[in-house]
């Protein structure tokens, strides 16, 4: 078990979670799954201005977003096709983290590229707030800023590297996070550089 640190009640974080093996046999499982797929474009509700980031994700349940709203579907917006499996890695974490809950059932990955950001936001498109968001960088360094449940609430920063694993729950499940920036060229995962992040979520209410 790797180092944990307490970043504020409810926010958990794991330096160097993941070997740099485990994180080439993640990229290259998320790699050769977003050459075969195509990552989708995401695009606000309502405007449908495009995100800066490109999208994917693993599981029964994938986060969507269009003109349309937010939403968990088991297929790619784009293309119908159904997302894949959980990594073995993946599903592995969630279990050695005891996060105490059942299985997660959705398994987001951003896809960042040194100019992606992502505004402060709440993950709240999920039924049961009471479990857990596991987060896992890999690439290049990202800004992560992490405040309160107030839009306007203070914030803090850390710099999430490649192979951190971060957990937010809690009195925190809530809280506004987002990334202000990418430091390109901080990593040599990828081959063309930027970031990938994967959020593990419980979708559906969770029995346990
Ligand atoms: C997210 O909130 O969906 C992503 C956070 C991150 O990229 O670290
Ligand atoms: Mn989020």
């Amino acid at each position: 078990m790797t180092e944990e640190i307490v970043i504020k009640p409810g926010v958990f974080y794991y330096p160097e979670y993941f070997s740099r093996a485990v994180q080439e046999e993640l990229r290259d499982e998320i790699l050769s799954y977003a050459n075969e797929l195509g990552w989708f474009q995401p695009t606000l509700p309502r405007w449908g201005t495009p995100f800066s980031v490109k999208m994917l994700n693993y599981g029964p349940l994938g986060w969507v977003s269009d003109k349309s709203g937010y939403r968990y579907q088991p297929t790619h917006p784009e293309n119908g096709a159904h997302w894949r499996p959980f990594p073995i890695h993946i599903s592995r974490l969630w279990s050695s983290l005891n996060v105490g809950f059942d299985n997660p059932e959705a398994c987001l990955i951003n896809y960042y590229q040194m100019n992606s950001r992502m505004g402060l936001h709440q993950d709240r498109d999920e039924e049961d707030l009471s479990v857990p968001v596991i987060s896992i960088s890999l690439g290049d360094t990202a800004l992560f800023r992490i405040g309160t449940t107030e839009r306007k609430g203070p914030t803090q920063s850390l710099k999430l590297k490649s192979g951190d694993v971060l957990v937010f729950g809690g009195p925190a499940r809530l809280n506004f996070h987002g990334i202000d920036r990418i430091y390109p060229g901080t990593s040599t995962l990828l081959p063309e550089g930027g970031r990938i992040n994967m959020t593990l979520r419980r979708v559906t209410k969770s029995a346990a």
